[in-house]
């Protein structure tokens, strides 16, 4: 007999953890969060939550079969949702293989776990069953100015190995259901910001650097294109997918939040501006620097949530400028997280990624060695 309980995957992670705290807040499933807390993974997003009844977090991979199936027979979960992964398109680059290792053999391994115990159901607890993959839109590949935005039937281009990556993941997702009839759904979502996120990606790494008066590094020529997306808004919608989507079927969760990446960094600059002036007087746009791009660079995303909108009743709760204010002063407000999840392995990574892009050589001024969450000037 199944459990009201849901194994999630990645929930250290900046959007597992997202619906590890809104899984607790808003619904009632017990949940059973695994974690291999690798360098992107911090159990102080889980912090809100680790002392809940019915919480229960586990350290580990998803690609250890004996553990997961362990988990499986003693939890008995009607569903596993997969956030577990390499999600970092320039680590992707610098080393690919850790990116095949998580999230394609990883995803098998879970899948083959989530078959045998899927097999070993009556009937009822088997059509009950649902695996759920949490996917990217990056899967599709880059679009044109004028192109029309991604839909479920965009055929899969991937560019960098992290796209490809989950590519590969989606394709034995889509082929376990084709050949075992296994019940699962499959997630494309937009890029997600919000509080929490760990600070390499685009939107904290701005928001960081310039607190700690750093470089805000821009690629190219800054004018790509990605459709933002609030991350709860994903949460909810994977939410809705899990409860309501048609099994086999995949669903794009977009937050109508095109936008060119310097619009972005201007906003947060000129948003800082108001709520935390430099003490010189000056703006945080000061700080901004153009830098070499990055190879294979997709240079738009959109995605069209209309599938997922008419069929599931879902839509984004935040816009691009309310979720923005929000997440920024989230990263004023907690200067002390920001310094906990930068250790020294972080710093090295920022000189190592940066260096080849700086026209000096060497990794971004003022990184994370220095104090985030204080004024800068
Ligand atoms: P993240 O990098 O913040 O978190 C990934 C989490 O997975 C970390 O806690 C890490 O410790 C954990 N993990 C890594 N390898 C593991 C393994 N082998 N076993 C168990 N846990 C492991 O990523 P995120 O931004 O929260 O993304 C979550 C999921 O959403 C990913 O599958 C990603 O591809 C997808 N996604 C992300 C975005 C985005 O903009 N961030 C957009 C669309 C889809
Ligand atoms: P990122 O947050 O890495 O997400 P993704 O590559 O999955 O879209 O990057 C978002 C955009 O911002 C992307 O076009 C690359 C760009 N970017 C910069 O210009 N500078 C940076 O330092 C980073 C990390 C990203």
């Amino acid at each position: 007999m199944l459990k009201n309980t849901l194994l999630v995957t990645g929930t250290a992670g900046f959007i597992g953890s997202a619906c590890a705290r809104l899984l607790m807040d808003e619904y009632d499933f017990h949940l059973v969060s695994l974690d291999a807390l690798t360098y992107a993974g911090h159990l102080s997003t889980l912090l809100p939550i680790m002392d809940n009844p019915r919480h229960t977090f586990v350290h580990g991979d998803i690609a250890d079969t004996a553990l997961v199936t362990r988990l499986l027979d003693e939890h008995r979960p009607r569903a596993i949702l997969n956030f577990a992964a390499e999600s970092h398109v320039d680590r992707s680059i610098l080393g690919p293989e850790t990116f095949v290792q998580t999230n394609v053999v990883g995803t098998l391994r879970l899948l083959e776990c989530a078959r045998a115990y899927w097999n070993g159901m009556d009937e009822a607890d088997k059509a009950a069953f649902r695996y759920l993959q949490v996917s990217t839109d990056e899967v599709y590949g880059t679009l044109k100015p004028e192109d029309p935005a991604f839909t479920e039937d965009t055929p899969y281009a991937p560019n960098s190995p992290y796209a490809a990556s989950k590519a590969a993941a989606d394709h034995l997702v889509r082929a376990w259901h084709e050949t075992y009839g296994m019940p699962v759904l499959t997630t494309h979502c937009g890029n997600n910001y919000g509080p929490w996120q760990f600070p390499e990606k685009l939107i904290p790494l701005v928001i960081t650097q310039a607190l700690a008066g750093g470089d805000l590094p821009i690629y190219g020529d800054g004018m790509q294109v990605r459709d933002w997306i609030y991350m709860e808004d994903h949460v909810r919608g994977i939410l809705a997918v899990l409860e309501k989507g048609r099994v086999g079927e995949r669903y794009n969760i977009g937050g109508f939040g095109e936008t060119f990446n310097l619009n972005i960094v201007h906003t947060i600059c000129d948003t800082l501006d108001s709520i935390k002036p430099r003490s010189d007087g000056q703006s945080y746009r000061t700080q901004i620097r153009f830098v070499k791009d990055r190879p294979g660079h997709d240079r738009r995303y959109a995605i069209s949530p209309a599938k997922t909108s008419g069929e599931l009743g879902w839509s984004p709760r935040e816009s691009v400028a309310t979720g923005l204010r929000k997440t920024i002063e989230w990263y004023v407000a907690n200067g002390e997280w920001v310094k906990q999840v930068k250790d020294k392995g972080f710093r090295d990574w920022l000189e190592a990624q940066y260096a080849q892009r700086m026209a000096h050589g060497k990794g971004l001024a003022a990184s994370s060695a220095q104090a985030s969450g204080s004024s800068a000037g």
